[in-house]
C-alpha cells in the first residue's frame, strides 16, 4: 500500500482513536516466547559501524561521545563553536539578524558554504586587510552564537556522572550550567584546551554525503568540515577539507533555526529597520532597552521570561500572545503566562503592520510611527523596538538530501517512488525517526535530543547509549517494516499529523520512552552480550 494512502488512512481513523496508550508503540518487553527477536527479522546493517562522527559539542554530544569513547568506537567530535556547551555557552556576542520572512530551511540555521569546486582538498583562503566588523560577522555566521540570555535561570539538569554538589540551589544560572557542562567535557579530556585529536573546535559540518566503494556499494559518510581560524582583528582564514565515517550522531541542537511568523507587512518593517526588530535569539540584557518601549511576540517560555527580564529597564512592554487552549502546551503556557509581572501588557496576535513610510523624515523615522493592528482590530503604535520570541524550526542544513518541505503535515512520499521519506518537511518536526533516535532510512545516522519537553541531559545519556549499543550489535532494531509501523502508530498516538505536538513528550512519556529503553537494551544485553545500562549509575566496568 503507499504510503500516502496508508497514513490518509491512518489519518482518518484517528478522530475515533483514543489515547489509552499513550506510547503504543513503545510497548517493553516481556520476555515471553513472541517477542524473542530473531536475528533474521532485525534490521541487518549494511557496513561495519566502528568509525563514528559526532555533530555538536553541547550536553548531548559530550555524553555520546563519552559513551562512544568507552566503547572502544573510534570517534571524533565536531564543534562549529569555540568551546564545548552548546546551548549553555552565553556570550554577549549575539547572532546575525533573524531573516524576515524566513529562509527556506535548507539554510534556515545556517547557510553551507563550501570550498570552491575542483579545487583539490583540504584547501585553505586566507581573509586579510577587513574592517574588524566583517571579521564579527564571519565568526558569527560560523559559530553561531547561542539563545540565551544573561538572567537566564535554569533549575539544575544533571548528567548521572556529575551529581551537583549538595545544597546546591534549585535555580542556577546559565553562567553555572555553562560551567557544569564544560566541566564535563574536561573530565572526559574533550575540552577545547585538551587538544585531544579526537575533537575539531571551530569546526562547522557544512555537508554529509554517502559514500560508496569501488564496487559502487554504499559504504559510509563522508563529512565535508569548515574550520574558522581567527588570525588577527582585520583577518581570518577557512580551511575545508573532509573525513569518512561509518555512521553520524546528529546532535546539533534544535534551537539554531529561527522562526519569524509571516505576517503581512512585517518584512517592510524589517527591511527599513533591521536593528529595531530582532528574534529572541538575539536577546541578551535588558539595559539596552532602557526607557524603550517594546512589543514581544509569542507567550511561551521565551517571551514570558523575556518580557520580565524587560519589564524592569524598558518603559512599557506588550505582550502579544496567541491561543493554545487546544494544544499540548496548555498547561506550561498558561504557568508561563501566570508568571508574567502586572506591568507587562498582554494583547491578541498580529494581524498586519501597516506599511511604514518609504522615505523617513526626521519627524516620521523610525517603527514608533507605524500601526500595528491586532486581530481584534486594536490599532498600537509607538514602539521602540520588538522581539519575536517565536520560537525555532528543525532545520539540518548539513542534511539537505533528507528536506523535502513540498510535504505537509498529513503527507508522506508515495511507497515504491524509490525517494527517501525525509527528515525535514516545514521545520516544525523532525520525523521518520526509530524511538526518536534512528532516521529509519538510514539507521546509521542518529539523533539526540530532538524532542520537545524532555530533561536533555538525562535523556541524552540513554539515547547515546542506545545507538552505540545497536551500532555496535549489542542491541538490535526491528525490520525497516516494523520500524515504520512503529512510527506511524506513534503519528497517530500523537493526534494524527506530525507537527510540534508530535515532538513534544513531557515528562510522563518521557519517562515511559527511558524506562523502554533502558528494558530493551538490557534485555538484549543478554542475548548479545555488552554491559546492562541502570537508571541510577553508569558504572558499567
Ligand atoms: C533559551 C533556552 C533555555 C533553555 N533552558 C533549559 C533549561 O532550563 N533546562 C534544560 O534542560 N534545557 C533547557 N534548554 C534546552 C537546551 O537546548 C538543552 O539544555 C541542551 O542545551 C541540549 O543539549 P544538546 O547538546 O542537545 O544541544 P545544544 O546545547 O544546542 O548543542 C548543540 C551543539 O551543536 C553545535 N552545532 C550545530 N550545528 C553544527 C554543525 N553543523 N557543525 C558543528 N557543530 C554544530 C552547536 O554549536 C552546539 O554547540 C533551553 C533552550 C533554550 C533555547
Ligand atoms: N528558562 C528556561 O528554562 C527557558 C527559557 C527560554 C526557553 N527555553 C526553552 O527553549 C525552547 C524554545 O522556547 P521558545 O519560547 O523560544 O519557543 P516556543 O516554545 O516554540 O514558543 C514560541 C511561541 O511563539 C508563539 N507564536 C508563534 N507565532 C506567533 C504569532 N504570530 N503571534 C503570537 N505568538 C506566536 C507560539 O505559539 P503557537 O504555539 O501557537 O505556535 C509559541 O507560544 C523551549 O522548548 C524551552 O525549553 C527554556
Amino acid at each position: 500500500m503507499h504510503l500516502t494512502v496508508l497514513f490518509i488512512f491512518l489519518f482518518l481513523t484517528v478522530a475515533n482513536t483514543t489515547f489509552q496508550h499513550p506510547f503504543r508503540y513503545q510497548v517493553p518487553f516481556t520476555s515471553t516466547n513472541d517477542d524473542q527477536q530473531k536475528p533474521s527479522n532485525s534490521y541487518q546493517f549494511k557496513w561495519p559501524i566502528r568509525k563514528i562522527a559526532i555533530i555538536g559539542a553541547g550536553a548531548g554530544g559530550l555524553v555520546t561521545y563519552r559513551e562512544f569513547a568507552r566503547m572502544g568506537y573510534e570517534v571524533r567530535i565536531f564543534e562549529r563553536d569555540s568551546v564545548p556547551g552548546g546551548n549553555w555557552h552565553y556570550t554577549d556576542e549575539v547572532p546575525l539578524n533573524a531573516p524576515v520572512p524566513n529562509l527556506d530551511l535548507s539554510e534556515a540555521d545556517f547557510q553551507p558554504h563550501l570550498p570552491p569546486e575542483n579545487v583539490v582538498l583540504p584547501y585553505e583562503e586566507s581573509f586579510v586587510g577587513l574592517e574588524p566588523s566583517a571579521v564579527s560577522e564571519a565568526r558569527r555566521a560560523h559559530r553561531a552564537p547561542k539563545p540565551i540570555w544573561h538572567s537566564l535561570t535554569s533549575t539544575a539538569p544533571k548528567l548521572r556522572e556529575l551529581p551537583w554538589p549538595e545544597h546546591t540551589p534549585l535555580t542556577l544560572t546559565q553562567n553555572h550550567l555553562q560551567r557544569y557542562v564544560r566541566t564535563f567535557a574536561s573530565l572526559h579530556q574533550i575540552n577545547s584546551n585538551d587538544n585531544n585529536p579526537n575533537t575539531s573546535y571551530n569546526t562547522r559540518v557544512e555537508r554529509v554525503d554517502k559514500r560508496y566503494d569501488a564496487n559502487g556499494k554504499e559504504a559510509g559518510w563522508s563529512l565535508t568540515l569548515r574550520k574558522f581560524i581567527e588570525t588577527g582583528p582585520s583577518s581570518y582564514k577557512i580551511q575545508w577539507w573532509t573525513e569518512e565515517f561509518d555512521a553520524i550522531v546528529v546532535a546539533s541542537g534544535r534551537f539554531s533555526a529561527p522562526n519569524l511568523p509571516r505576517i503581512p507587512g512585517l518584512a517592510q518593517w524589517a527591511q527599513l529597520y533591521p536593528h529595531l526588530i530582532s528574534h529572541s535569539r538575539q536577546y541578551r540584557r535588558p539595559e539596552e532597552f532602557t526607557n524603550q518601549t517594546v512589543l514581544v511576540v509569542g507567550g511561551s517560555v521565551s517571551g514570558t521570561e523575556i518580557a520580565e527580564d524587560l519589564s524592569g529597564k524598558a518603559k512599557k512592554v506588550f505582550l502579544s500572545i496567541r491561543p493554545h487552549e487546544d494544544s499540548v502546551f496548555r498547561e506550561t503556557r498558561n504557568m508561563y503566562l501566570s508568571r508574567v509581572p502586572k506591568n507587562v501588557s498582554i494583547v491578541p496576535e498580529i494581524k498586519f503592520f501597516h506599511p511604514l513610510p518609504i522615505r523617513p523624515t526626521d519627524e516620521n523615522f523610525g517603527i514608533g510611527v507605524g500601526e500595528i493592528e491586532l486581530i481584534n482590530g486594536t490599532l498600537l503604535r509607538g514602539f521602540d523596538r520588538i522581539i519575536f520570541a517565536t520560537g525555532f524550526r528543525y532545520a539540518f542544513p548539513f542534511l539537505p538530501q533528507y528536506h523535502n518541505a513540498s510535504l505537509r503535515s498529513n503527507e508522506t512520499i508515495p511507497a515504491g517512488s524509490g525517494r527517501p521519506q525525509p527528515l525535514i518537511t516545514d521545520g516544525t518536526h523532525i520525523r521518520s525517526l526509530h524511538l526518536d533516535s534512528f532516521y529509519i532510512e538510514e539507521p546509521t545516522i542518529g539523533f539526540i535530543n530532538m524532542n520537545l519537553g524532555i530533561e536533555s541531559f538525562m535523556y541524552s545519556e540513554f539515547a547515546a547509549s542506545a545507538i552505540a549499543k545497536v551500532w555496535a550489535g549489542e542491541a538490535k532494531l526491528p525490520s525497516t517494516q516494523e520500524m515504520w509501523d512503529q512510527h506511524w502508530q506513534r503519528v497517530i498516538d500523537a493526534g494524527g499529523a506530525y507537527g510540534g505536538q508530535f515532538m513534544y513528550l513531557g515528562s510522563a512519556k518521557e519517562a515511559a520512552l527511558v524506562r523502554y529503553i533502558i528494558g530493551w537494551l538490557n534485555e538484549d544485553a543478554v542475548k548479545y552480550g555488552g554491559h546492562q545500562v541502570s537508571h541510577t549509575s553508569l558504572d558499567i566496568s
